[in-house]
C-alpha cells in the first residue's frame, strides 16, 4: 500500500504492507533511529512523534501507528524538531539547561511530546508527559525544562508543515465516508476495521498476528463529528477519546476528569470512542459512564441502520450484539445529568488500565431517590449495570441508612474475578465504598484523591 505524507518537511511516498508500523519504517527503512523502540505497545512513549493534520499537532506513539494512518499528514521525528536556524529547538535547549536527560533513551520521545505541547500552547505538562516514561532523570528537571520553554517562539516549520498538507494527494485506498466504509464491509464482511489502532496495533507488534484484509476508518470525516443539541450529544465512532474528553468537560466534568486518566495523551489522541466500545472489553473506561447516562449505540450494516441501548451491546465476555460487516457509526448520549460521577480505580494514577471503573447517575427529588443508573467495568465479563443496587435505592430516602442497606446488594449484581489487578473481595468492597463516596460528595463532603508528588 502506498502512503504519501510529509516527513520532517519533505514529501515522501512509502510502499509497505498496511500493518507496517511507522516506527519500523522510520528505523529500518529511513534509518531515522532517533525515534526509539521501548515497549512496542504504546506504554513508554520512547517512540513518540509529532503528527500534524488539519486539526493541528498531536503527539502519537509511532510503534502502534500503522503507515496508512499517517497518509496526508505531516510527521516530525526528533531529527526534524529544530529551531528556525537549525539550532536546538527551545525544548531541546531547555532539556540541556535543566539537566533533563541522563541515559537519553527516553529523551527523543520527551522532546516530541514537549515540542507538540509547545506548538499547541499546552502547559498541563503532568498530563502531556504522563505517556513518556523516564527511569533515570526523574520528572522534576524534565517538567522544569518544559516550563522554561513556554514563552519561546514556535518554530516556523510548524505552520509551514500545516500549510503544505493541502498539496498532498488524498489516499485513494482509504474510505472517506461511512458510506464508502459500509460498501467495503458489505463486499467483504470479514474485513478487520482499524480505527485508532491502540488495540489492534498490539495484535501486530506483540502477538505477531496476520490480520488478513483490513480497512481504516480514520479518513471518514463524517464519523469524526460531534453534534450537540439542547438534550443530546451525538458522537461519531471515529472521534478520539481526547476530543470526546474536551467536548464533554463542560457537561460532565467528572467523566472528563476520568478520561484524563485514560491511557496517555498519545493513546487518547489515537484511540476512538467506537474502538473503545466495539472491542467489548470488560475494563474499557468509557462504557460505564456512557451506560449510566443511558447512551444509545448506532450500528450500520450496508444501508441498514439500527439503534440499541449501549448496555444491550455487551452480551457476554467476548460477545457483542454486532453482525459480521456491521460497524459502530456513533453514539448519542443524553445531556443534563448534573450529578453524574465517574471513578476509575487503578494501581497507578496515570496511564494504567482500570481494576474497576464505576459511574453513578442518581437523581434525588425532595429527599427521595427518583432514578438511579449505576454501571461498572471490571466487575464482570462485560460492562454492566448494578440493577439490584439501583432497585435498593429507588424510592428510598437519600440517607446514609439507605446507602448502608444498598451496600449489601452489590454481591447480588456482581461476582468479580480475582486477577493481577485486584482480588474479587477488593473489587466488591471498593464498589460499595464508591457508592458511599458518591453519597458523601452529594452531601458536600469533600473527598480527596491522593496523588503522589514527585
Ligand atoms: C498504552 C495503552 C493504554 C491504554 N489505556 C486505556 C485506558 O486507560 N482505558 C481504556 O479503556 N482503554 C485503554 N487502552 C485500550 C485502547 O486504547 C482502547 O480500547 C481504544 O479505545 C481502542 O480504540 P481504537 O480506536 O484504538 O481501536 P482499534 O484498536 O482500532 O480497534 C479495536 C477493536 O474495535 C474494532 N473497531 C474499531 N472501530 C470500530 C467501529 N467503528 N465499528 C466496529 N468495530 C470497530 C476493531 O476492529 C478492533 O476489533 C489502552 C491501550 C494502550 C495501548
Ligand atoms: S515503544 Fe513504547 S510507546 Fe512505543
Ligand atoms: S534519561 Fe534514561 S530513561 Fe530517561
Amino acid at each position: 500500500m502506498k502512503t504519501t505524507f510529509l516527513l520532517n518537511g519533505e514529501t515522501v511516498t512509502a510502499e509497505t504492507p498496511p500493518t507496517a508500523t511507522l516506527l519500523d519504517w522510520l528505523r529500518l527503512n529511513q534509518h531515522l533511529t532517533g525515534t526509539k523502540e521501548g515497549c512496542n505497545e504504546g506504554d513508554c512513549g520512547a517512540c513518540t512523534v509529532m503528527v500534524q493534520d488539519e486539526n493541528g499537532p498531536r503527539a502519537l506513539n509511532a510503534c502502534i501507528l500503522f503507515m496508512p494512518q499517517i497518509a496526508g499528514k505531516a510527521v516530525r521525528t526528533v531529527e526534524g524538531i529544530r529551531a528556525n536556524d537549525g539550532a536546538l529547538h527551545p525544548v531541546q535547549q531547555a532539556m540541556v539547561d535543566h539537566h533533563g536527560s541522563q541515559c537519553g533513551f527516553c529523551t527523543p520521545g520527551f522532546i516530541a511530546s514537549m515540542a507538540t505541547a509547545h506548538a499547541t500552547g499546552a502547559t498541563d505538562f503532568d498530563d502531556r508527559l504522563a505517556g513518556n516514561l523516564c527511569r533515570c532523570t526523574g520528572y522534576a528537571p524534565i517538567i522544569r525544562a518544559a516550563e522554561a520553554a513556554v514563552d519561546a517562539p514556535v518554530p516556523d516549520w510548524v505552520g509551514v508543515d500545516r500549510a503544505a498538507l493541502a498539496a498532498l494527494p488524498s489516499d485513494p485506498e482509504l474510505p472517506r465516508s461511512s458510506d464508502e466504509l459500509a460498501a467495503i464491509l458489505t463486499a467483504a464482511p470479514d474485513t478487520r476495521i482499524i480505527a485508532g489502532g491502540t488495540d489492534v496495533g498490539l495484535w501486530v507488534t506483540k502477538q505477531m498476528r496476520d490480520l488478513g484484509p483490513v480497512v481504516f476508518l480514520h479518513a471518514c470525516k463524517d464519523l469524526q463529528q460531534i453534534t450537540v443539541t439542547d438534550t443530546d450529544m451525538h458522537v461519531g465512532a471515529g472521534v478520539t477519546v481526547e476530543t470526546l474528553r474536551e467536548a464533554i468537560a463542560p457537561h460532565y466534568p467528572s467523566f472528563a476528569e476520568m478520561l484524563r486518566r485514560y491511557g496517555s495523551t498519545q493513546v487518547r489522541s489515537a484511540a476512538t470512542i467506537g474502538g473503545n466500545i466495539a472491542n467489548g472489553s470488560p475494563i474499557g473506561d468509557s462504557p460505564p459512564a456512557l451506560i449510566a447516562l443511558g447512551t444509545q449505540l448506532h450500528l450500520r450494516q450496508g444501508d441498514t441502520r439500527r439503534t440499541i441501548a449501549l448496555e444491550d451491546f455487551f452480551i457476554d465476555y467476548g460477545k457483542q450484539d454486532r453482525q459480521l460487516g456491521e460497524f459502530v457509526e456513533g453514539i448519542t448520549l443524553p445531556l443534563g445529568a448534573p450529578d453524574l460521577k465517574v471513578y476509575k480505580i487503578s494501581k497507578r494514577f496515570d496511564q494504567d488500565i482500570s481494576a474497576l471503573c464505576g459511574a453513578f447517575n442518581i437523581t434525588v427529588q425532595e429527599g427521595v431517590v427518583a432514578s438511579a443508573r449505576i454501571a461498572f467495568g471490571g466487575m464482570a465479563g462485560i460492562p454492566k449495570r448494578a440493577s439490584t443496587v439501583e432497585k435498593a435505592l429507588i424510592g428510598q430516602p437519600w440517607t446514609m441508612d439507605t446507602i448502608t442497606v444498598a451496600r449489601d446488594a452489590w454481591a447480588q449484581d456482581f461476582t468479580p474475578l480475582s486477577d493481577m489487578r485486584a482480588s474479587a473481595d477488593y473489587r466488591l468492597e471498593v464498589a460499595r465504598n464508591l457508592l458511599t463516596r458518591y453519597y458523601a460528595e452529594t452531601q458536600g463532603t469533600p473527598t480527596t484523591v491522593l496523588e503522589v508528588e514527585l
